[in-house]
């Protein structure tokens, strides 16, 4: 947000002048050092939030690097994301117990519900969804997480009241009360 209009920055030029300045220290940090590109995006990502073309272009500015080579990285690996994600993180199982056990039909419903694409974040920045190939629960299947919560056998028909206990938290939360 930005604190003097209330309005979202989507652009890094609305970005504070110290965040940019902290990515080129940052990105200046990893020049001439091998292997330095993963390091310096994954710090870049949890300064900024996310990695649009804009600041790949500062990383690659600064590490003297071509921006095909950075943005290459950036796609390659699943950790980095080049748009907003949302405040919270659904993922569905789509391993092979959760699959054969309804996986796509809660992964359907979740996009009927939130009306939200896969790899995409909800309008209201609230949800970011994606798809996992295990959890770890198995015999619980099929299984979501959403954040650090794992919820066993899910069901279209239970969504609906998950997501709304994640917004009456949020709601609380902004009343002040406790945190998520
Ligand atoms: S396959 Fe879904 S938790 Fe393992």
């Amino acid at each position: 947000m930005n604190n003097k209009t209330g309005q979202c920055k989507d652009t890094v030029e609305a970005a504070d002048a110290y965040v940019l300045e902290r990515i080129r220290q940052i990105s200046a940090g990893g020049r001439n050092k091998q292997g330095s590109l993963i390091q310096v995006l994954h710090m870049v990502q949890g300064i900024y939030g996310h990695l649009p073309l804009e600041v790949q272009q500062i990383v690659a500015t600064e590490l003297e690097l071509p921006l095909s080579t950075v943005s290459g990285v950036v796609s390659f690996y699943s950790f980095f994301t080049t748009e907003p994600r949302g405040r919270h993180t659904i993922r569905v199982c789509l391993g092979t117990a959760c699959y054969v056990r309804g996986g796509v039909s809660i992964s359907e419903a979740i996009q009927d519900e939130l009306n939200v694409k896969v790899g995409r974040t909800t309008a209201d920045g609230m949800f970011t969804f994606e798809i996992a190939r295990c959890i770890g629960a198995c015999g619980l299947a099929p299984a979501m997480t959403i954040d650090a919560v794992v919820y066993p056998a899910v069901t279209p028909e239970r969504l609906p009241a998950i997501f709304a206990e994640w917004y009456e938290k949020e709601k609380q939360l902004a009343e002040g009360g406790e945190l998520i």
